[in-house]
């Protein structure tokens, strides 16, 4: 079976892990500092703050910006669920915003009917590694005043132009196992902006400064420095495994049939945390898939105003049709780097032999 996913570790993370160990620095320390600083240089950002997950990164860089109780924060509700527990855990209120069809992230035109008084800030998700419409967002949120944590979970080294993911407002990073790169868990918070820096760093580590003084209610959100010796490791590879996603993205572009292939704009650099084609019969699909050797996944089945934390919030009758639809239509595609080009090869073929057995997408919308 082809994996959806398969994390690289060679002999560079052992290393780096195990002169880690043998130190005797396993909490955060030098080894997290040179991360922060290599990330930040990768990025182009002024700083980069490194945390215990995706999660606590997107947790952290909301408190840093002030937003609490009383706010509204606007996102998607087409993502993983932490964008919005992460507003919640503040007591802030998630705010959803339905997506594009064709990109699958915030729907730019429908943000500004969005916006209220209490809006604080934008989170818009560069879903898949494809970054959001960050420079149209940006214009909006200067003109409201608002601020923008980017969820970059799945967009490092995604770029608008030159500029990359994480350098609109606050970025967050996410370096779970499957990710384009991983440190095992971790998560990141990168921006030009030093005051914030400073506050999540304060945040991060109990409200400490000097050791024992606390100064505020803060967290214990750290990295390891073992999870930083795997990122050190990792960081290098990373451009080269964007490379490897995106040569494997323009083959399936070219060669699939009869499903809906994901959409790039215009000077935009995707690299395909997910190549997520929609197709017809989705549970079908997946399962032919399967019987020809090929695993998929489905990110995400219910989105998050449906889950049931949400339903009981009351956000349940809210209604996002792009999202509604997407959600009974994406698959996602083996697209990791390791794989072969006769993996490749074999995907495309069990994606087209399933569409022509199936019907393909575009004649199910025509009925
Ligand atoms: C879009 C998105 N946001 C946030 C996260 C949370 O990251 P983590 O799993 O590292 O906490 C993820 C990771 O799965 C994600 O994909």
């Amino acid at each position: 079976m082809i994996p959806i996913a398969r994390p690289q570790m060679g002999e560079d993370e052992k290393q780096r892990v195990w002169e880690a160990m043998a130190s005797g620095s396993l909490a955060q320390g030098p080894r997290v500092a040179e991360l922060e600083e290599q990330f930040a240089a990768f990025i182009g950002v002024g700083h980069a703050v490194a945390t215990s997950s995706g999660t606590t990164a997107l947790h952290l860089a909301l408190l840093g910006l002030g937003v609490g109780e009383g706010d509204e924060v606007v996102t998607v509700p087409f993502t993983f669920i932490a964008s919005a527990n992460s507003i919640l855990f503040t007591g802030a209120r998630p705010v959803f915003v339905d997506v594009d069809e064709r990109d699958f992230t915030m729907a730019v035109d429908q943000l500004e009917a969005a916006i209220t008084p209490r809006t604080q800030a934008i989170m818009p998700v560069s879903l898949y590694g494809q970054p959001a419409d960050l420079v149209a967002i940006g214009d909006i949120a200067q003109r409201h005043g608002l601020a923008i944590v980017e969820d970059a979970a799945q967009a490092h080294g995604a770029a608008i132009g030159e500029r990359k993911s994480g350098s609109w407002g606050a970025g967050t990073f996410s370096f779970y196992p499957t990710k384009n790169m991983t440190t095992g868990e971790g998560g990141m918070i990168t921006t030009d902006d030093g005051e914030l820096a400073e506050r999540v760093r304060l945040l991060r580590e109990h409200g400490m400064k000097v050791r024992y003084h606390h100064d505020i209610v803060g967290y214990n959100f750290r990295m390891t420095d073992l999870a930083a010796a795997i990122g050190l490791a990792q960081l290098p590879k990373l451009p080269g495994f964007n490379d490897r996603r995106r040569a494997i993205a323009a083959r399936y572009d070219a060669e699939l049939r009869g499903v809906v292939t994901p959409a790039v704009r215009p000077g935009v650099r995707h690299v395909y945390h997910q190549y997520t084609i929609r197709v017809r019969d989705r549970d079908a699909f997946a399962d032919r898939l399967k019987e020809r050797g090929v695993g998929s996944a489905i990110y995400y089945p219910i989105p998050v105003h449906r889950q049931k934390p949400f339903v009981a919030l009351g956000y349940g009758d809210q209604r996002y049709p792009v999202t509604d639809r997407l959600t009974a239509e994406v698959l996602s595609i083996p697209v990791h780097p390791s794989l072969s080009d006769d993996e490749v090869a074999t995907v495309i073929g069990a994606v087209n032999e399933t569409a022509a057995e199936l019907g393909s997408l575009e004649a199910a919308t025509a009925r």
